[in-house]
């Protein structure tokens, strides 16, 4: 068991399905009070049914207030996990680039602009943001996620740095291929690079709560992703060149 979760009042976005899903199984698990959100009412209604939690249905960006009267005034845990794959390139339309940027972004500042100031006041809270590799790399094919998951880990980091003496703990989860209905609609690009080494929601859940018990902020399912990500800093151009021929794998249908 973790302590820093039993008991705890947690909340978790997206959680009609997918990784969100199995995040609130293993809080439920592990003791926490739950409130699962999620777009689609009846999916988080089901999930929250069968777990014990409280289902919060709507837009992410506005769940706090709510979640917070449903667990007697405070929340201890907020996992901002609802998300978007937003495939296209710099031509994927300003509707799809607005609607990364609103639930992959935004959501996190507007629910951290919620949270923060209770946190500050009681001392403490945890914020964990499920980004992606995407954030910390980039995902082919995909010009509005990998840019706004990007955004979604500059976040978190800032919010690491600037509370950390003030008891808010942060973490950032960035995984590459989990089994959920995003990766299915990720099609032949998915299936190039994240299907090969695609993981189960739960142990997204493990690695969390791994991550929980040693205060870590950098959670990494797939414990590879630490290597790109510093070929990635080290070797720019080396690194780009590698991605490009994988795009040009993808272009070929290989
Ligand atoms: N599946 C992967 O390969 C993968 C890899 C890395 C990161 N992620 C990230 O994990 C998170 C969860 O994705 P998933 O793979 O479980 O996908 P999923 O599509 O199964 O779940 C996402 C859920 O978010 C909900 N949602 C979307 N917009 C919302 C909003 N505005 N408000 C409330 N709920 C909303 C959807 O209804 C859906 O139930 C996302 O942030 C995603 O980017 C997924």
């Amino acid at each position: 068991m973790v302590e820093a979760v039993q008991g705890a009042g947690v909340v978790v976005t997206g959680a009609g399905g997918g990784i969100g899903a199995a995040l609130a199984r293993r809080f439920a698990a592990e003791g926490a009070r739950v409130v699962v959100n999620d777009l689609d009412a009846d999916r988080v209604k089901a999930v929250a049914d069968e777990i014990g939690a409280i289902a919060v249905p709507g837009d992410a960006s506005a769940v706090v207030g709510e979640a917070r009267d449903a667990l007697g005034g405070a929340v201890d845990i907020y996992c901002a996990n609802a998300g978007v794959g937003s495939g296209g390139s710099e031509a994927a339309g300003e509707d799809v680039w607005a609607l990364a940027w609103d639930v992959n972004v935004m959501a996190h500042v507007r629910a951290a602009e919620a949270l923060i100031p209770g946190w500050l006041e009681r001392g403490g809270g945890r914020f964990v943001s499920t980004v992606s590799a995407a954030g910390l790399l980039t995902m082919i094919g995909a010009a509005p996620y990998s840019v706004t998951k990007h955004g979604a880990y500059a976040f978190a980091e800032w919010l690491s740095l600037t509370y950390r003496h003030r008891g808010i703990k942060v973490h950032a989860i960035c995984p590459q291929g989990v089994r959920t209905d995003m990766l299915a609609a990720t099609g032949s690009a998915g299936d190039l690079v994240l299907q090969p080494t695609a993981i189960e929601p739960d142990a997204v859940a493990d690695a969390l709560m791994k991550g929980i018990a040693e205060e870590r902020f950098l959670i990494l399912p797939h414990p590879e992703v630490a290597g790109y990500y510093q070929a990635r800093a080290t070797e720019p151009d080396r690194w780009l060149t590698t991605m490009n021929h994988i795009q040009q794998k993808w272009e070929a249908g290989e």
